[in-house]
C-alpha cells in the first residue's frame, strides 16, 4: 500500500520455524484439552485413584503403539531423528501399572477404551505407512508430557499419596532428561529440520490436529466412565 511495507526496520519476512507453526495450530486444541471434564475433574482431585488408573491404562496402549515402532523407523530420514531412547515409556508405564492394578498380573483384563484402540491404531498406521504422520503424534505426546505432564504428577502425588516421583507416577520422570527445558529447545530445532517440504509440513500438522482430537476423544470416553456424583 505504501512504503511502510518496505520500511528499514521491517525485518526481510523469515519464514515461520515450524515448531511454531505446530504449537500455534495445535493451541486452542490443547487448551480444550487441559479444560476437559474428566482432566479437569482428575486435576481438581474430584477423582478416585481408579479414575487415574484407567487414565494410565489409556497411555500404556498409545505409548506402546508409539514405541514399539522406534526400531523400525530408527533409520528413517523424516522420524529417525526424533527417536530417542531417554523418552522411553513404556517401562515406565508397565512399573505405573504393576503398582495400580495389583502386582505381576497387571495386565490381565485390561482392555482399550474404543477412543484409545482407535487413536493406537492411528499411531500404528502412521508409523507403518508415513513417518511424517508419526512425527506428528510423537510431537503431540512427548512434548506434552515433558510439560504439562510435571503438573499432573504433581497433582496425582498430592492427590493419592504415590510416592514422589515414585511407583503410580514414573511415567511422568523423565529420569535421563535432567534439564527438560533445554531438551524441549532441542526437539523444536529437530521440528525446524524436519525433512519435509511445505506441503508435508502442513499435512503434519493436520496430523498433530488429528493427534489432539484422539486425545480428546479419550477424555470424553473417560469421562463418561468416571462421571462426578451429582
Ligand atoms: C491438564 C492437562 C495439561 C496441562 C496442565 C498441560 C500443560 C502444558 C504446559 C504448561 C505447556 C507449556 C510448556 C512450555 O511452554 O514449554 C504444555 C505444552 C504442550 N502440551 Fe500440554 N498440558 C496438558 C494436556 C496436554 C495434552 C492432553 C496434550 C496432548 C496429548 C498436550 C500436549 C502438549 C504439547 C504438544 C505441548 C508442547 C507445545 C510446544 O511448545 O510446541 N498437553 N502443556
Amino acid at each position: 500500500m505504501d512504503a511502510t511495507a518496505t520500511a528499514p526496520h521491517t525485518p526481510t519476512s523469515a519464514p515461520t520455524p515450524f515448531s511454531t507453526l505446530i504449537r500455534v495450530a495445535s493451541h486452542a486444541q490443547h487448551t480444550e484439552a487441559e479444560t476437559s471434564t474428566f482432566m479437569s475433574d482428575l486435576l481438581g482431585g474430584r477423582l478416585g485413584v481408579d479414575a487415574y488408573t484407567r487414565y494410565t491404562e489409556q497411555l500404556w496402549f498409545v505409548y506402546r503403539a508409539l514405541e514399539s515402532a522406534s526400531e523400525a523407523l530408527r533409520d528413517d530420514p523424516v522420524a529417525g531423528p526424533f527417536i530417542q531412547p531417554e523418552l522411553a515409556r513404556t517401562a515406565q508405564l508397565e512399573r505405573d501399572l504393576a503398582h495400580l492394578r495389583g502386582g505381576a498380573d497387571w495386565r490381565e483384563g485390561l482392555v482399550p477404551l474404543p477412543a484409545t484402540a482407535a487413536y493406537a491404531a492411528r499411531v500404528e498406521e502412521c508409523a507403518r505407512t508415513w513417518p511424517g504422520g508419526f512425527v506428528a503424534h510423537h510431537y503431540t505426546r512427548y512434548l506434552g508430557d515433558l510439560s504439562g505432564g510435571q503438573i499432573i504428577r504433581d497433582r496425582a502425588e498430592k492427590t493419592w499419596g504415590f510416592e514422589r516421583k515414585g511407583d503410580g507416577v514414573r511415567f511422568y520422570v523423565f529420569e535421563e532428561i535432567t534439564n527438560p527445558a533445554a531438551f524441549k529447545r532441542g526437539y523444536r530445532e529437530l521440528l525446524d529440520a524436519v525433512a519435509a517440504d511445505d506441503l508435508e509440513k502442513q499435512r503434519i500438522i493436520d496430523e498433530c490436529k488429528r493427534a489432539f482430537d484422539f486425545n480428546g476423544a479419550v477424555f470424553r470416553e473417560l469421562g463418561e466412565e468416571f462421571p462426578l456424583s451429582a
